[in-house]
């Protein structure tokens, strides 16, 4: 039998780890596919779909900088993607282009079952407001903290993001507030950088102030774009935890999303974790 097609989109794509990822899900589940990586020229990316859907191909990632893209395409946008507004997984089903975001519900069951935190009752931080923050956000909120601050450095974008996300908080009794960085108080349980200032160099964009004794403090980012805030957050005493496993379990979602099966996730993130330095 042809193994079912796959891949991840994006540019650059090199140095994906989803290849493996998808790979190692198939090999324990028993799935007969292919997943593979696709550079794609970044105006390109509505033409690089058609091209893999005509290859055959049954569904994609979508990673930096298409996640915006897909309702260019997509004939249907899943709730979550909706409110993202913006998507990383594509599904095609006959003539339909289902698009969906899998992102947030990767980090809430990475902070679930892999950190072992509930976040249920607990006051969260989500520092950013740009696309990583605003694929996460609806996720947290249904994982019933009792309240989430967004804090960024643009006030105006973390109100926007609240204020499209107001409706759901409301139905699941979870606070939402924006502040801005500047004017962050209190302290959380729970602290999300989703920002890129370490990508900039510009270092860990909250005080230290934020973590109460023992919380969690969780990149969106792995490898060396993480180190310097889980640095920080253990230098502090909180328990840092790098993006590896939201990456890991973002994928085990679109597995899912694609095959209806749900992959051993934690056992592929235990060993994807031995692979790195
Ligand atoms: P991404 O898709 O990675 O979220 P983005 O949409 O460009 O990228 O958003 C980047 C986020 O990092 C934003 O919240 C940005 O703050 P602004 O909205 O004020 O631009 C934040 N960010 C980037 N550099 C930062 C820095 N040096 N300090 C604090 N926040 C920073």
């Amino acid at each position: 039998m042809t193994p079912d097609l796959y891949c991840v989109m994006g540019n650059p794509v090199e140095h994906s780890k989803s290849p493996w990822i998808h790979a190692r899900f198939a090999q324990l589940t028993g799935q007969q596919l292919h997943y593979g990586k696709r550079l794609v020229p970044v105006d390109g990316f509505v033409r690089g779909v058609r091209e893999f859907r005509a290859e055959g191909g049954k569904g994609c990632n979508i990673t930096v900088p298409f996640k915006f893209e897909s309702p260019a395409l997509a004939t249907r946008m899943t709730p979550r993607a909706q409110l993202a507004q913006a998507s990383n997984t594509l599904r095609f089903d006959g003539d339909e282009v289902i698009a969906d975001n899998t992102d947030g519900v990767g980090l809430v069951n990475d902070i679930r079952q892999n950190a072992g935190v509930d976040l249920r009752g607990l006051d969260l931080l989500l520092a950013g407001a740009g696309g990583a923050a605003a694929g996460v956000l609806g996720p947290l909120i249904e994982a019933a903290p009792r309240r989430i601050v967004v804090a960024n450095r643009t006030r105006a974008k973390a109100d926007a993001l609240i204020a499209r996300h107001a409706q759901v908080a409301q139905s699941h009794g979870v606070e939402l507030a924006a502040v801005d960085l500047d004017g962050l108080q209190g302290a959380f349980d729970v602290v999300v950088n989703a920002t890129a200032s370490s990508m900039s160099g510009a270092g860990v964009p909250v005080p230290a102030g934020v973590l109460k004794p023992g919380a969690l403090a969780c990149d969106m980012m792995y490898g060396p774009a993480a180190q310097g805030f889980t640095d920080w957050a253990r230098e502090h005493g909180a328990v840092a935890r790098d993006g590896l496993g939201m990456l890991v379990e973002q994928a085990a979602e679109s597995f899912l999303f694609w095959r209806g099966v749900r992959p051993p996730s934690a056992q592929v993130l235990a060993e994807l974790r031995a692979t790195l330095p």
